[in-house]
């Protein structure tokens, strides 16, 4: 089924080709220029598409074992996703409860004895699942809080072939069936759920999921590999031998 759409979708691309033409629609629309350069409707949109729905985040091989993690705001909310014990993900807003400083300042790595997080400020400490669990100075100085409501704020997560989404605003969730629709065999073809991830360091591609590595490939390029996916930051993903 999903060979023979993709059979046909590539027949109508190569009939087009050979025509020297693309797909129109029937008839001419009129757009104000405005739905372009106005800043305030970017500021909406961003809003509405990128705070209000859920957002592919990664693929599932950027924290492969318990404590990896992952940290992002290219959707204007700082999040972090963790790879918890049980092998599933938690997402939280990447906010620390005590004076609001991303907990990490790389954006990605292993939580500490793949337990524990540590904001670099003031040393607050979460564990995976975002729990607040050690406040330096607890006793002396900070008597009367309520340690209960000062976790990590969690995101709806789910993860589906290989990839990652999450909720933006923490108020809402999502069904993941319900998002992907129709595309999910298309995206189950492409088994990310079996690949890994490479970091590129002077030429040298270096596996992060860390039950692999180190495995170095000496300045080997991106054709050395079979299933290569590159993107700007240099890492690569390919699929497992
Ligand atoms: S801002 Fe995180 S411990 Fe102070």
């Amino acid at each position: 089924m999903q060979r023979q759409q993709l059979v046909d979708d590539i027949k109508v691309l190569r009939g087009l080709v050979a025509e020297k033409t693309t797909m129109l629609a029937d008839s001419v629309m009129e757009i104000d220029v405005d739905e372009y350069t106005d800043p305030k409707q970017f500021e909406r949109e961003k809003i509405e598409l990128f705070r209000h729905f859920p957002q592919f985040f990664g693929p599932s091989c950027v924290a492969p074992d318990t404590g990896d993690y992952f940290a992002s705001d290219d959707t204007g909310i700082q999040i972090l996703i963790v790879r918890q014990q049980d092998g599933g993900l938690k997402a939280f807003v990447n906010i620390c409860s005590h004076r609001g400083a991303p907990l990490n300042e790389c954006a990605h790595g292993r939580a500490k004895t793949s337990r524990l997080f540590s904001c670099p400020y003031h040393g607050w400490t979460y564990d995976l699942e975002g729990k607040l669990v050690g406040v330096p100075f607890g006793n002396e100085r900070f008597k009367g809080i309520n340690r209960d409501t000062l976790d990590l704020r969690p995101l709806d997560v789910q993860e589906k072939h290989g990839m990652i989404f999450v909720m933006p605003d923490p108020d809402n969730t999502f069904d993941i069936d319900e998002v992907l629709g129709g595309i999910q065999k298309r995206l189950s073809g492409f088994c990310f759920e079996d690949h890994y991830y490479f970091q590129m360091i002077n030429d040298v591609a270096v596996a992060e999921d860390y039950s692999l590595a180190p495995c170095l490939f000496g300045a080997a390029g991106d054709e050395a590999f079979g299933n290569v996916y590159s993107s700007a930051d240099q890492r690569i993903m390919e699929r497992r031998p």
